[in-house]
């Protein structure tokens, strides 16, 4: 055990990895000999006690620590936070069920002191694999994502997907609020939004079988990555949360529609009730999937769930106030019908879209 100050951080995010967290020490510290490392766990609030068990080994450890997050969730936030939190020269990311292959972590050192700003794990250059951690659907969901990003973000590396890397710790203290605190994709993410070219260093790794537990990477979490693509695409202006906010609105406005026949021809309610519960109906729905989706990590529960419910119906109906006006406003300077429609829906959507983020999920 050293008491020099680390060279190297290790950030590790986990949820639900309590069996695994321990084999990762053991085996760090096999791997690194005679350097001065750290490991940083950074637990979401594990309901298994990932937490608690990684702090009983840090009262034994001093190179062990752990950062408890309550109420959030996220793998890209996590590991920002977990980098944040070093003060090292260099510092690495990597899974907590031995997927990843600490042996190889020494090289991507070697080369972050040689003078590269970024080491990265890489499944697919010569001398790698993934055959043992995937099966053939989730090969060729990520192969396709890596196709995506080299074709639509420009990147040059053979593994953009890979979460093992290390990097020169000042480089992130940089570029740290241009990144997404949501999504899977954080090394992506981090060579997306670099200003400069970063001066990269491949290191090939077999992808191992996971050691203990499931996968969280779900459903979910493709539709994040496929906003962060076009979120990097339009350079940030449009946040992955908009966009997935936005289509969720547009999945309501199906909702509404077939809400309003059903109350209208099928339950013969007048057009004004039907269309009023077609909205109601609509506006839950879109906080229902909103809350379940757009901001899953701050999913409200409980009390809170009701109380966002009713914040949601307010911002709503100003949002459909600041429609209405909007569009009745151009439509008095131009009478296509379409275009003042468009721009009040637009307002619309941007408008709940701001305040529902300042007032239904906000910050606590
Ligand atoms: N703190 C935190 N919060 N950690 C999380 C969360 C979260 O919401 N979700 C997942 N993790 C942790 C897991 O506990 C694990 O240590 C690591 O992140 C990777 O999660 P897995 O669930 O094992 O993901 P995977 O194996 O399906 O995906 C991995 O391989 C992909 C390669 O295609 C990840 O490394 C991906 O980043 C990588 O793209
Ligand atoms: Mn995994």
């Amino acid at each position: 055990m050293t008491a020099l100050p680390a060279e190297l951080t290790i950030v590790v995010p986990t949820y639900k990895e309590r069996d695994n967290a321990p084999v990762l020490i053991q085996k760090l510290d096999a791997a690194l000999v005679g350097i001065a490392w750290e490991v940083v766990f950074v637990d979401d609030d594990s309901p298994d006690g990932t937490a608690r068990v990684v702090k009983d080994l840090a009262r034994q450890d001093p190179r062990v620590r752990c950062i408890r997050r309550v109420g959030r969730r996220g793998l890209a936030g996590a590991c920002i936070e977990g980098m944040l939190a070093s003060a090292a020269p260099y510092v690495a990311v990597m899974d907590a069920d031995l997927q990843h292959d600490e042996t190889v972590l020494p090289r991507m050192l070697e080369a972050l002191r040689g003078g590269s700003d970024l080491a990265v794990g890489s499944r697919y250059v010569e001398g790698g694999s993934s055959g043992a951690g995937f099966n053939s659907i989730r090969q060729w969901g990520s192969d396709t994502a890596t196709s995506l990003a080299r074709r639509m973000l420009g990147i040059e590396l053979s593994d953009p997907m890979s979460g093992f890397f290390m990097l020169r710790r000042e480089l992130i203290e940089d570029i740290v609020p241009n990144l997404s605190k949501e999504g899977f994709k954080i090394l992506l993410d981090i060579v997306a939004s670099s200003p400069e070219k970063l001066k990269t260093t491949e290191v090939a790794f077999n992808f191992r079988e996971r050691h203990s537990g499931e996968s969280k990477l779900d459903s979910l979490v493709t539709a994040q990555y496929l906003g962060l693509l076009v979120s990097k695409m339009t350079g940030g202006l449009l946040p992955i949360r908009f966009l997935m906010f936005a289509l969720v609105g547009l999945s309501g406005i199906a909702v509404h529609l077939v809400a309003l026949t059903l109350f209208h021809s099928g339950l013969n309610f007048g057009f004004e009730w039907a269309q009023l519960i077609a909205t109601v109906i609509a506006m839950t729905y879109n906080f229902v999937v909103n809350n379940a989706f757009t901001y899953r990590d701050k999913r409200l529960k409980g009390m809170a769930f009701w109380i966002g419910l009713l914040t949601f119906y307010a911002v709503c109906s100003f949002g459909t106030l600041a429609n209405v006006s909007v569009a009745s406003w151009i439509h008095g300077y131009d009478p296509a019908p379409l275009l003042a429609g468009f721009v009040g829906a637009l307002m619309s959507a941007v408008f709940n879209y701001a305040a529902s983020k300042a007032l239904t999920w906000r910050d606590v």
